[in-house]
């Protein structure tokens, strides 16, 4: 214990006083980019979904929080439940994943987004707090293995936080996946497989479409996004997704036809729910999977469905959608519902992986910590 927490120490003191050199993990040898040494056909991957790392006591990070903002009670919410699920709960659920890693081939680590809480307000904090959420979480995965995160809303919220993400993100995943890479959306190849990572914010949905067009001959497609593209139905906030602005409209039917054409597996998160889309249409098809780590409190360790009926999609949701906004929330429905062939949705947390071969594409969900899948789902 001891050992432990004067590393855990050294390691947040390194986080600052190293500067240019804080791109978490530089110190590993032998470490090479993901898409720079050849893929097996078959792979699995360890996914995570939102993991808002933070911490106890609220000053760690959030001595210079802004309390003039208007969102501070929330927020406030926000830091205690992280810092609460942090403490124990979500280092289990990591150490499991991790656990799975060590046992099972794996080939690299995704997480979806909002890999950190973020409302810092001080540049110096938020990269000491991206750096040191990005060495705890791959420290129990085995040595060297790549750790891939996308872009969410809080990866990058608080005063300079705009520019301190990107500052870090994007050279941190040119070297993890061993290409220089960049944002709004970028594109690698692994062995047969074209991987696509966006910023889900982003105001054109062509570019992503054109990465997926550029390369006809990849075996499959993957599109992560932290927001998904699906309409979702866990709350008013169901514009919020990949495609969902006013500005994306009139580029997003040609996503969801690029998708479609090519059998697309799209990886998001968000949401804090578990959720499994298969859209089957004219052009094809493509299925979504939303995955969750925000662990806040242990009887989300669940596998049991909300719902599990295409049929029902949507019909919580509308509830929860103040009246004034229900029509424009149906004709998001109504976008996908037809095409909607499989649908599943809880409010569950865990660790995931994903697992690829020429057969089969399968997402297996473990809630909680658990080490045994609740459910497997079939993307492909
Ligand atoms: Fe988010």
């Amino acid at each position: 214990m001891e050992t432990m927490m004067n590393r855990r120490q050294f390691v947040k003191t390194a986080g600052v006083a190293a500067g240019a050199t804080w791109l978490c993990g530089c110190e590993m040898t032998d470490f090479r980019g993901l898409s720079t040494v050849e893929a097996a056909d078959a792979y699995s991957v360890s996914i995570l979904g939102d993991t808002h790392f933070d911490t106890e006591p609220e000053s760690v990070y959030h001595s210079h929080y802004d309390e003039s903002n208007k969102w501070a009670k929330i927020q406030h919410e926000e830091f205690r439940r992280n810092g609460e699920m942090w403490r124990a709960r979500c280092r289990e659920l990591l150490a499991s994943s991790a656990r799975l890693a060590h046992e099972q081939d794996t080939r690299f680590v995704l997480q979806l987004g909002d890999i950190i809480q973020g409302d810092c307000d001080d540049v110096p904090t938020h990269k000491k707090m991206l750096d040191d959420c990005i060495k705890m979480l791959r420290e129990p995965y085995p040595a060297n293995l790549p750790f891939l995160t996308v872009v969410g809303n809080h990866d990058f919220r608080g005063k300079g936080a705009w520019d301190a993400y990107f500052q870090f993100a994007e050279p941190f995943m040119s070297r993890e996946i061993g290409k220089d890479v960049k944002y709004p959306a970028f594109s690698f190849r692994l062995g047969k497989d074209l991987w696509v990572f966006c910023n889900f914010e982003t105001k054109d949905l062509n570019p992503i479409c054109d990465l997926i067009d550029a390369d006809p001959e990849a075996r499959r497609v993957f599109l992560v996004t932290h927001g998904p593209f699906t309409t979702f139905e866990c709350g008013g906030s169901y514009r919020w997704r990949l495609g969902g602005r006013k500005d994306c409209e009139a580029s997003r039917p040609r996503l969801y036809e690029t998708l479609s054409r090519r059998h697309a597996v799209v990886l998001s998160g968000h949401t804090h729910t578990t959720n499994f889309y298969r859209h089957e249409n004219r052009f094809g098809g493509f299925s979504e999977f939303t995955a969750n780590s925000v662990w806040a409190k242990p009887e989300l360790a669940t596998g049991l469905p909300i719902q599990d009926k295409a049929a029902d999609y949507g019909k919580l949701g509308i509830s929860r959608v103040a009246p004034e906004k229900r029509k424009d929330y149906t004709r998001e429905l109504d976008f996908f519902r037809s095409g909607l062939k499989e649908y599943f949705y809880n409010n569950g947390a865990g660790h995931y992986r994903l697992d690829v071969s020429d057969a089969a594409v399968t997402m297996a969900f473990y809630p909680g910590a658990a080490c045994e899948p609740a459910r497997t789902f079939r993307l492909a």
